[in-house]
């Protein structure tokens, strides 16, 4: 089987036994053999009860993941784990995550998550994973993976009594204690010289844990110098930013850039707009789904199949215990579009309980 039909039947045969993972395609140019693929999985969201007891739920979204990723034929080339392993950042936490996930078989990129990293500002995660930013070639194209949960220094290092209770500041929603994300002075000085030596031609795809955009900032769907990243990445004709941290589908275009979000393999988030006190600030083209329901606990988790034309990403989203979703890039358009649901009539009505 070719890859063309593999994507095709792909869809098919992952209707019936949905993967709690993604796989990306990425095809540019005329020839076949350019195109690969890679598989994300994200927001696990590890968490230690006591002794080697740990929440069985998130385990098993993570364990789930992890065995379908091995059971895809073609091999994707990697993997990209899309942060926040563990929920409090504890190492036994990331130990027990990084032991799920060492059952794949393939190369894994790590993003950092907000989750990851508080607790210890990362030491442990870097100890056990390397640099939280860097950036790598793939058949082509040039991927970038961020540190995007940083934030003032300020509040990092002068309010709190233990890293515990900073870590724990940062885990909630609607804090108003909390501190919204960066990716900061220091790497952003990092991605312009690495950026400097990429041809403007060249598909740029970047891995963040936050959205690289503001989206609701009550709950840290957002990224304070969004902008000051765009314009880094303005010169390029194709970029994709594909973010985790929202646990959630979400899709959008700024400029040159097309925006897609992954699930997550632990719980779903509502969408802001969903939230009675929020002003809504989810992206325009964002076609909320039917979801979700607390009650059942795969709802609106899932994984993604990427397949991505002439350095454009397209998404597939599937969702064991949900209807699947596919956002694909619009060439005539210009921006992602769900290819059943973008149309207002199309739509299934949002769940209205929670
Ligand atoms: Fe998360
Ligand atoms: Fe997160």
């Amino acid at each position: 089987m070719n890859r063309r039909n593999f994507l095709k039947t792909g869809l098919g045969a992952a209707a019936v036994g949905a993967l709690p993972m993604s796989l990306v395609e990425i095809a540019w140019g005329a020839k076949d053999e350019e195109r690969f693929t890679f598989a994300y999985i994200s927001d696990s969201h590890i968490t230690h009860v006591r002794g080697n007891e740990f929440v069985r739920n998130w385990d098993r979204g993570l364990i789930r993941a992890v065995a379908e990723c091995n059971l895809l034929d073609p091999r994707p080339d990697f993997v990209v784990y899309g942060g926040d392993i563990a929920q409090l950042g504890k190492p036994e936490e990331i130990d027990h995550g990084l032991e799920i996930l060492s059952g794949l078989r393939d190369k894994v990129y790590y993003v950092m998550g907000e989750h990851d990293y508080y607790v210890d500002l990362g030491d442990y995660w870097r100890k056990r994973l390397g640099p939280d930013w860097y950036a790598f070639d793939h058949k082509g194209v040039h991927f970038i993976v961020l540190n995007s949960i940083l934030t003032y220094s300020e509040w990092t290092h002068k309010k709190w009594e233990s890293g515990m209770a900073r870590m724990k500041e940062m885990a909630r929603l609607d804090n108003p204690n909390g501190s919204p994300f960066m990716v900061g002075e220091e790497q952003r000085k990092w991605l312009a010289q690495d950026l400097a030596k990429v041809d403007r031609d060249t598909p740029i795809v970047v891995c963040s844990h936050s959205p690289l955009q503001k989206i609701y900032k009550g709950w840290n769907f957002w990224t304070e110098d969004a902008e000051e990243i765009h314009k880094l990445l303005a010169p390029f004709k194709k970029v994709t930013v594909i973010y985790g941290h929202v646990h959630q589908i979400q899709y959008n275009q700024i400029g040159n850039i097309s925006f897609y979000a992954v699930m997550a393999t632990a719980w779903p988030w509502p969408y802001p707009n969903t939230y009675a006190l929020a002003e809504s600030h989810l992206p325009k083209l964002t076609v909320p789904m039917n979801r979700a329901d607390p009650f059942f606990e795969r709802d609106a988790t899932g994984w993604q199949l990427i397949d991505v034309h002439s350095g454009r990403v397209d998404t597939h989203y599937f969702l064991p215990d949900n209807t699947n979703r596919s956002v694909v890039f619009d060439e005539k358009r210009g921006h992602p579009v769900d290819t059943r649901y973008q149309a207002v009539a199309a739509r299934i009505p949002p769940q209205q309980h929670y």
